[in-house]
């Protein structure tokens, strides 16, 4: 039992004094991690002065350097100004928000959509406000942490099916669902940490059959994949109304920050009334607003930098994977991990890439096991072929 004084000093928490231990022991490299990126992070970086090749950003479509993003972005603070200063059901409703909405929606091909102001918030919002100790949400095991959080902070019982495994999620299904009111699925459309993709059709089939709810995390699918980046329901073919709540993150393809939800028309207009964090929380700024509502007026008229995206990243999974490195389940559209299987062998390969000018991330214990330690590399459309082959090089030089 720990001693009272040490619970009531917050620097002294055993967490706390164990994780900084662990991470000065791993993390060698001052500068691994936090780096100042110097003007715009898209293709390539400047650190220090010094120009990398830049696998460290989720801006896939390269769209935040875009002239017209920042044109019309500008444009938006000089009507505005920086902040609608208060919720939008009260004080900070402005028309570039319903633009948004209604564009988000009419592009997915449902009734509408909700933003809210991050990406993360929208799913631990939207998960607590439908659930709740009398239902259980079963997600995903690579789901990222902000379902895990909302299904935490939900009170509703939280279980995880096997990655991408429909098999264990019916097995599951068929012995639990009677004993719940509600049962949440959830799943996304690329897998952030393997760059794989869901099975949709097989998601939608399993949560008709069990009189489940259905939530898809479009982070990075929304604008990567499908029809001019319409997602995983036009990848597949399917009904996006099949899909009872589709969110996505503004912070990637759309580049911007926030995050929506889209569906039903009576669903979202509850949330617009309802969601804490849209009802007490300030609206989404006019820039990233406008942001992301350029970013998406672009990929949805011209499909030519998310074919250049998939280029890049199939050719990047094939060499990589030739040169024998595990790249796990990526699919090669927009993520492709090099699995290493050791927290101090992926920071030291991760340092020895940045100093031949790349800059990819280790993702280490505990973001992800430890043999499963990894470096993570999100392509974009702005990546050259000079990029890549720079790149490909080193880490022939590394295995
Ligand atoms: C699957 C998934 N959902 C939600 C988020 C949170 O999005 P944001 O970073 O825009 O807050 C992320 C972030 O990377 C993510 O990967």
């Amino acid at each position: 039992m720990e001693t009272i004084e040490k619970q009531c000093v917050i620097s002294e928490f055993p967490e706390i004094v164990a994780f900084k231990e662990y991470y000065d022991t791993t993390v060698t490299n001052k500068t691994t991690y936090f780096k100042v990126n110097e003007g715009i992070a898209r293709g390539r970086v400047v650190i220090k002065g010094e120009e990398k090749v830049n696998y460290s950003t989720y801006n896939y479509l390269g769209l935040t350097a875009d002239p017209r993003v920042i044109e019309f972005t500008k444009d938006a603070i000089e009507k505005h100004g920086t902040s609608v200063s208060g919720s939008r059901i009260l004080t900070g409703e402005i028309e570039l928000h319903r633009m948004l909405e209604r564009q988000i929606a009419d592009f997915l091909g449902v009734d509408d959509s909700v933003v809210f102001v991050g990406g993360h918030c929208t799913n631990v919002n939207l998960i607590g406000n439908i659930v709740d100790d009398k239902d259980l949400v079963i997600h995903d095991a690579y789901a990222h942490n902000s379902i895990v959080q909302g299904a935490i902070l939900s009170h509703a019982k939280r279980m995880h099916f096997n990655h991408n495994d429909m098999a264990d999620l019916e097995k599951k299904l068929k012995r639990l669902r009677d004993k719940y009111r509600r049962v949440l699925i959830v799943a996304e459309g690329i897998y952030s940490m393997d760059g794989d993709i869901c099975n949709l059709p097989e998601l939608i089939r399993i949560k008709k059959q069990y009189q489940a709810i259905l939530m898809v995390d479009e982070a990075h699918s929304f604008g990567t994949i499908g029809d001019h980046g319409r997602g995983v329901t036009s990848h597949f073919g399917v009904d996006p109304k099949d899909v009872d709540i589709l969110m996505g993150t503004l912070s990637k393809s759309a580049a911007s920050c926030g995050g929506y939800i889209a569906g039903n028309k009576d669903f979202i207009w509850y949330l617009r009334r309802n969601s804490p964090g849209f009802v007490f929380s300030c609206g989404l700024s006019p820039a990233n607003t406008a942001a992301a509502y350029k970013a998406i007026e672009i990929f949805s008229n011209d499909s030519s930098k998310i074919d250049k995206l998939h280029e890049n990243a199939a050719y990047f999974l094939k060499s990589v994977s030739e040169l024998g490195y595990n790249t796990g389940l990526s699919e090669g559209t927009s993520i492709v991990p090099v699995i290493i299987g050791n927290s101090q062998k992926t920071v030291y390969i991760s340092n020895e890439l940045y100093k031949r000018g790349i800059n990819a991330l280790p993702i280490i214990y505990p973001a992800v096991k430890e043999d499963e330690a990894r470096i993570r590399f999100f392509m974009s459309a702005d990546h050259t072929r000079e990029d890549l082959d720079k790149t490909i090089n080193a880490l022939r030089e590394l295995r």
